[in-house]
């Protein structure tokens, strides 16, 4: 046993970039977690380019991978992170490891993204909305969507960090201790807002973190943030505030590199959707500065 973890990673898998397992698994092997990764996809690239091409997992191609653990007692897991899910059945499947795996280790933290869409757009099918609220939200144990999906999850429009501080309150009280919203545009400013339930008799702690907008745009920094807050929560449970700081810090150090790296290369940053550089931030993931404070609520 190690004193870290060892994670099951559901996630998307693409050749070329960093997006889904490809954006968590290394982050998360830097912070000293086995990582065991089933690609629910595996693509050329990610769906932000003209093209892509490759292969989708089904449920039933997930339950024999986890077969396969099982008869020869390999199910022992701290912790199950998933992202993108393409389909009902699919995501079915996932419930049912949640409930294989805690069987085996009833303490297993699931780490959800609940990947529906962004910026007002739904990348997934409609149906798996109430697949979420219903089945997935009250067995996580960490939930980190960003704005939209808060939108969708709860019925409520946040407009306002109380709008966001009572979408959060909302989720403790279908489930998840954690809920972390990755980022929200309010009021002109870009913000992650966490909120910590402790225990039932107390109110949440919450807290914000206002993030330099940089003008440019990433794939891969939404699975990036919730691998970061799984690793750094592991190691600071009880502070929240303290894990989504050194998340998001290290998260602006590989931006600002990247943005960098993009220019030094004669590109424009702003104008295209741009690969994330990770390896090359591998000691800003390792021992990150802290640039981004928690301010409480
Ligand atoms: P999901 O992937 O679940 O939809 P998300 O929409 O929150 O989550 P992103 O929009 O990639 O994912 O944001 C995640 C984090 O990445 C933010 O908290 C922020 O730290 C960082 N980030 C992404 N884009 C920018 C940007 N343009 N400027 C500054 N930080 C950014
Ligand atoms: N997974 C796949 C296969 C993708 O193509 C993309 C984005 O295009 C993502 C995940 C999204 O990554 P993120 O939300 O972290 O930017
Ligand atoms: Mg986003
Ligand atoms: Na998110
Ligand atoms: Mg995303």
């Amino acid at each position: 046993p190690s004193d870290t973890g060892r994670v099951l990673s559901i996630q998307s898998h693409t050749v070329q970039g960093y997006v889904g397992n490809k954006s968590a698994i290394f982050p998360l092997q830097l912070l000293g977690f086995d990582v065991d990764p089933i690609n629910s996809v595996q693509f050329s690239n990610h769906t932000g380019y003209p093209t892509f091409r490759g292969q989708v997992l089904n449920g039933q191609q997930l339950w024999d991978l986890v077969e396969g653990l099982e008869e020869n007692e390999l199910l022992h897991y701290t912790h199950l992170l998933t992202g993108y899910i393409g389909s009902v059945s699919f995501l079915d499947t996932v419930l049912q490891v949640v409930e294989k795996l805690r069987s085996v280790n009833p303490d297993l933290v699931y780490v959800c993204d609940p990947v529906l869409g962004d910026e007002g757009k739904l990348y997934v099918p409609q149906e798996l909305i109430s697949v979420y609220q219903q089945k997935v939200v009250p067995v996580a144990s960490m939930l980190t969507p960003n704005q939209f999906e808060v939108e969708l999850l709860t019925g409520l429009r946040i407009t306002s960090e109380q709008d966001g501080l009572t979408a959060c309150n909302t989720l403790h009280s279908a489930g998840p201790r954690k809920v972390v919203i990755t980022s929200a545009l309010i009021e002109g400013k870009l913000l992650l807002i966490g909120s910590h339930k402790k225990s039932k008799e107390q109110p949440p702690e919450q807290f914000k973190i206002e993030i330099p907008k940089i003008p440019a745009y990433f794939t891969g920094t939404g699975d990036l943030t919730t691998a970061l807050l799984l690793g750094w929560s592991n190691k600071y449970p009880d502070n929240l505030d303290t894990a989504a700081e050194l998340a998001v810090s290290s998260l602006q150090a590989l931006l600002r590199r990247t943005v960098e790296d993009y220019k030094r290369a004669g590109f424009d940053p702003s104008t295209s959707s741009l690969e994330i550089r990770l390896i090359q931030s591998q000691d800003d993931i390792r021992n990150p500065t802290v640039t981004c404070k928690a301010v409480k609520y």
